[in-house]
C-alpha cells in the first residue's frame, strides 16, 4: 500500500456477483467512515457479459492495472451462455496463477445463528481454517490429447509439485498456525501420500522439514479421504489444515457447507510478498437464476471484505466488521438463503451497517 490509501479494484462479474459486491462495498462505505480511513475502488466490468461482447477476458494492461492496487474484489465469475471452463480458466485461475497467489485461504467458522447440517453442534465445534495452494497441481493444465475423439482417445492431465511451491506454502501455514494462536496451535498435512507417491511425497518430506523451524506448533497428517470423514465427525479437532490445490478445492466446499454453506464461506487468494497483491472473493458461484431478485445471501461477500481489510493494514476495522455480521447471524439468522430468513440481500447490508456502531468493541 506504500503509504497511500486503499486502492481497490471490485470485479463484481457475473450473476449475483454484482448484487453481494454492493453489499459488501457499502459496509466497506461504513466502516471506514466509522474508523476514518481513505479508500478508492475502481470498478472493472470483467466477466461473461465483457467477454460475449467483445471476447476479451483480462483486457490489455489489465494485469499491470492490478498490480498497482492494494487488493482486489471479485464478486463472481460464471455465466450460462459461455461453456464451462473458459471464464474458470481465462479470468478466475489467469488471475491467481499470474498475480502468483499462492496461499488460497479458507476460513471456516460457524457464525452464531447459523445452522450447520451436523447435528449437536455449535459455533464452539466449527473454528478452523484451510491453507489451500493455489497455483499447482492438476490446475496447471498441463496435459493434451491423443487421438481425440476416436475409440483410442488417450487424455492426459498432469498434477505439478514443486519444492519452492509447496515449501512456500507449508511455511505460510506454519506462520499462520503459530499467529493465530488457538489452544490446539496444530497444523494438519492433507494428503494422499499412500497412492501419489511422489508428488505428495514431496509434500510430506517438505511438511517435516520446515515442521523443525516450528517446535512449539504440533503438527498431524490425515489422508484426504479420511479428513473427510472426520471433518464432518470430529470438526472440532481442527484448527489449521494445510493441504494441496485439488484437495483444498474439494475439502472447502465440504468445510464450507459445515460452516453454514456458500452464503456465508468467503475466501482470500493471496500473495504474501513484498508488493503482492491479493484476491477476495465469496465462495459461492454466480447463481444466474438468481440474478436481480434480492435474494442472495450478502454474509460471504462481507466477509471476504473484512479478509481484504484484514490483509491490507485494516485489522481493527475487520474485526469490527466480524464482530457486526456475528451480530446480524445470531439475531437475525435462520437459513443460509437471505430469501428464506425472510430479508432480501440489501436489508443483510443494511443490517450489517447499523450494526458496526454497536461492534466498536
Ligand atoms: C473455487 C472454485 C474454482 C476452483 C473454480 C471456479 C475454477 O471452485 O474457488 O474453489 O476450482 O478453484
Ligand atoms: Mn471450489
Amino acid at each position: 500500500m506504500s503509504g497511500r490509501s486503499l486502492r481497490i479494484a471490485s470485479i463484481p462479474g457475473d450473476g449475483t456477483g454484482p448484487e453481494v459486491t454492493a453489499e459488501a462495498m457499502k459496509v466497506l462505505a461504513a466502516v471506514s467512515k466509522l474508523d476514518g480511513f481513505a479508500y478508492e475502488v475502481e470498478t472493472l466490468d470483467w466477466g461473461g457479459d465483457r467477454y460475449l461482447r467483445s471476447g476479451e477476458l483480462i483486457p490489455e494492461g489489465g494485469l499491470e492495472l492490478l498490480r498497482t492496487k492494494s487488493a482486489i474484489f471479485l464478486g463472481a465469475i460464471g455465466h450460462p451462455e459461455v461453456a464451462p471452463g473458459i471464464l474458470e480458466k481465462g479470468l478466475l485461475l489467469e488471475l491467481r496463477f499470474k498475480l502468483d497467489q499462492y496461499i488460497n485461504l479458507r476460513p471456516v467458522k460457524l457464525l452464531p445463528g447459523v445452522e450447520t447440517p451436523l447435528a449437536g453442534r455449535g459455533p464452539a465445534d466449527i473454528d478452523f481454517v484451510v491453507v489451500r495452494e493455489n497455483t499447482e497441481d492438476l490446475y496447471c493444465g498441463v496435459g493434451g490429447f491423443l487421438k481425440k475423439g476416436t475409440p483410442d482417445e488417450v487424455a492426459v492431465q498432469q498434477a505439478i509439485y514443486t519444492r519452492k511451491g509447496c515449501e512456500r506454502c507449508i511455511r505460510w501455514a506454519f506462520d499462520f498456525t503459530r499467529k493465530r494462536n488457538s489452544p490446539k496451535k496444530t497444523l494438519t498435512l492433507v494428503a494422499k501420500t499412500n497412492v501419489l507417491t511422489f508428488g505428495h511425497d514431496l509434500w510430506w518430506r517438505t511438511f517435516q522439514e520446515v515442521a523443525k523451524e516450528y517446535p512449539d506448533v504440533k503438527t498431524d497428517y490425515n489422508h484426504v479421504d479420511a479428513c473427510c470423514m472426520w471433518m464432518v465427525k470430529n470438526p472440532d479437532a481442527y484448527d489449521v489444515i494445510v493441504t494441496t490445490n485439488m484437495f483444498g478445492d474439494i475439502i472447502t466446499d465440504l468445510a464450507g457447507i459445515l460452516q453454514g454453506g456458500m452464503g456465508v464461506a468467503a475466501g482470500g487468494n493471496l500473495n504474501p510478498d513484498p508488493g503482492g497483491v491479493s484476491m477476495f472473493e465469496p465462495m459461492g458461484g454466480s447463481a444466474p437464476k438468481y440474478k436481480g431478485t434480492n435474494q442472495i445471501n450478502p454474509v460471504a461477500a462481507i466477509n471476504a471484505m473484512a479478509m481484504l481489510l484484514e490483509h491490507t493494514g485494516q485489522p481493527a476495522s475487520a474485526a469490527k466488521i466480524d464482530r457486526a455480521v456475528a451480530q446480524v447471524t445470531g439475531t437475525k439468522m435462520k437459513s443460509q438463503a437471505a430469501g428464506k430468513m425472510g430479508y432480501g440481500t440489501r436489508e443483510i447490508g443494511d443490517f450489517v451497517v447499523a450494526a458496526l456502531g454497536s461492534a466498536s468493541h
